[in-house]
């Protein structure tokens, strides 16, 4: 089933935050009817230089920044994914789902086999966005948030598999 078809197929990936693509991730904006639903990348950036637990991405397609997603490494050993945007002159082709789909490659990949994501309730793209990749369980923050989690069985090696 072909969905969201893209006029390009140029490959897309998450890196990390560079001298390269600085400038480009701070330039990237929401809609102005969105601004309330993510912080400003600035501010993302800042407390990731501040906090060590915080890992930041810049997601390209091509050479060209189109997005920013950033987790925590959480003691208890779950990921918590604080932030996920793609910029307003990319949004609706598909790309948040393309993001969505790397980063928890990413995260599975590090190990991680327990999720969190919040956001704001009023937020319907990211809450069907979210459901779809297994982030059903909901709480509320005392600021109204929505957390959702996602738990993983673990995986079994190779060794596992044909049994
Ligand atoms: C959430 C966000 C990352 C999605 O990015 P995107 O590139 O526009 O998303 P996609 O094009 O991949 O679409 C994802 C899904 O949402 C749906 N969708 C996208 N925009 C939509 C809209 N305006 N109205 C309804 N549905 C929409 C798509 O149909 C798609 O579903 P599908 O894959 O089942 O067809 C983007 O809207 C964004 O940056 N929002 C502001 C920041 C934010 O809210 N972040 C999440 C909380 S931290």
């Amino acid at each position: 089933v072909m969905t969201a078809a893209r006029s390009s197929d140029k490959p897309m990936r998450l890196v990390p935050i560079d001298d390269q693509n600085r400038a480009a991730v701070l330039a990237l904006q929401v809609r102005r009817d969105q601004i309330q639903l993510v912080a400003p990348n600035s501010k993302s950036l800042r407390q990731a230089s501040q906090d060590p637990s915080l890992v930041p991405f810049a997601f390209l397609e091509g050479d060209l920044v189109v997005g920013f997603a950033m987790y925590q490494r959480r003691r208890d050993g779950s990921a918590y994914i604080w932030r996920v945007m793609i910029g307003d002159a990319y949004q609706g082709q598909g790309l948040g789902r393309r993001l969505m789909e790397l980063l928890m490659e990413e995260l599975r990949g590090e190990g991680f086999r327990e999720f969190m994501i919040s956001h704001r309730p009023q937020n319907r793209v990211a809450a069907i966005l979210f459901e779809s990749f297994g982030f059903f369980e909901e709480d509320f923050e005392a600021d109204g948030e929505v957390i959702r989690r996602l738990h993983l069985p673990p995986e079994s090696g190779p060794a596992g598999l044909g049994e």
